[in-house]
């Protein structure tokens, strides 16, 4: 019999906030992913006027477009010069995760097989994952709109970019890259609290109106992009936002940031400011505390 729920609609198939691991068959097409207003390389970024760099980085946005027609994910030949921005940037990281980040993070790091030796391939990620927590990721050439990228999230998906910031400034990038995607997100997702955490979020954006979309983007920014946990007595980062910037790593642990106990009600009720650093940020006790009190909020929508 058909039901309505409150997310039903002709297309999606019903929500209920219960974690599921798709199987692969049952995973919506990629073909029919459908985005607007990708973003295409900004003027201020480092490598705009570079040429080679531009055609370099449309080159690998077309693997990612070739991937919504194929399903496959074509693994990047990176270049000698790719890799070594990928070495120098993941070992000054490792130095400073080794003091900052959380433990949980440390060791997902190496069960995924992430050094600093060499560009980690979505491909062989998705192979660790599916063992893990069945999380998977998803080539995509941009940044997409907040409701389409954490509505995949709900099918334990998360779409990321494979090409790598402009060689000239190797600790900046104002769009997600490889690294931020590698280094930042992806180890977190072979946490079973945090990939169901993430999936609530998923489930919650498929859903939400717009107020509320506006809030779990707060959610996301202050847990999943600058989210820090306590571990024995020491605050420590989980956040893809820190664990992927020398800048905002260092920052967070400096006496510039207010560093608060998670309160969900405040989080999504304070804006950010995506361009600066941060001047507050939220302590998690726990990933199940987090993926408990998302559960909640989202049952609520
Ligand atoms: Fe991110």
């Amino acid at each position: 019999m058909l039901t309505e729920t409150l997310s039903a609609t002709i297309d999606e198939p019903a929500v209920t906030l219960e974690n599921f691991r798709l199987a692969d068959e049952d995973l919506p097409e990629f073909r029919d992913m459908k985005f607007e207003d990708i973003n295409q390389l900004d003027l201020d970024h480092p490598g705009a006027s570079d040429e080679e760099y531009r055609e370099r980085r449309d080159h690998i946005a077309d693997l990612a477009r070739r991937f919504r027609e194929t399903g496959e994910i074509t693994d990047v030949d990176y270049t000698p010069r790719e890799q070594r921005v990928w070495r120098y940037v993941a070992e000054e990281l490792a130095e400073m995760h080794e003091k900052h980040a959380s433990p949980f993070y440390l060791k997902a790091k190496r069960d995924l097989g992430i050094t600093t030796e060499r560009i980690p391939q979505l491909t062989e990620m998705n192979r660790r994952l599916k063992e893990l927590t069945g999380f998977r990721l998803a080539p995509i050439e941009g940044l997409v709109e907040t409701r389409a990228f954490l509505s995949w999230l709900s099918y334990r998906v998360m779409l990321s970019t494979q090409y790598i910031r402009h060689h000239s400034r190797p600790d900046y990038t104002p769009e997600p890259d490889v690294v931020h995607e590698s280094i930042g997100h992806i180890p977190m997702f072979t946490n079973p609290n945090f990939a169901d955490f993430s999936q609530f979020i998923g489930h919650g954006a498929r859903v939400a109106t717009d107020k509320q979309l506006e809030e779990l983007g707060r959610l996301y920014w202050f847990t999943v992009e600058f989210g820090m946990i306590e571990n024995e007595g020491e605050i420590k980062a989980y956040g893809a936002g820190l664990l992927s910037s020398f800048g905002e790593l260092e920052h967070a642990f400096s006496d510039d940031v207010e560093r608060r106990p998670f309160d969900l009600e405040q989080v999504v009720n304070t804006s950010y400011d995506y361009s600066d650093m941060q001047p507050v940020l939220y302590v998690v006790p726990s990933y199940s505390y987090l993926k408990e009190v998302t559960r909640k909020y989202i049952e609520s929508f």
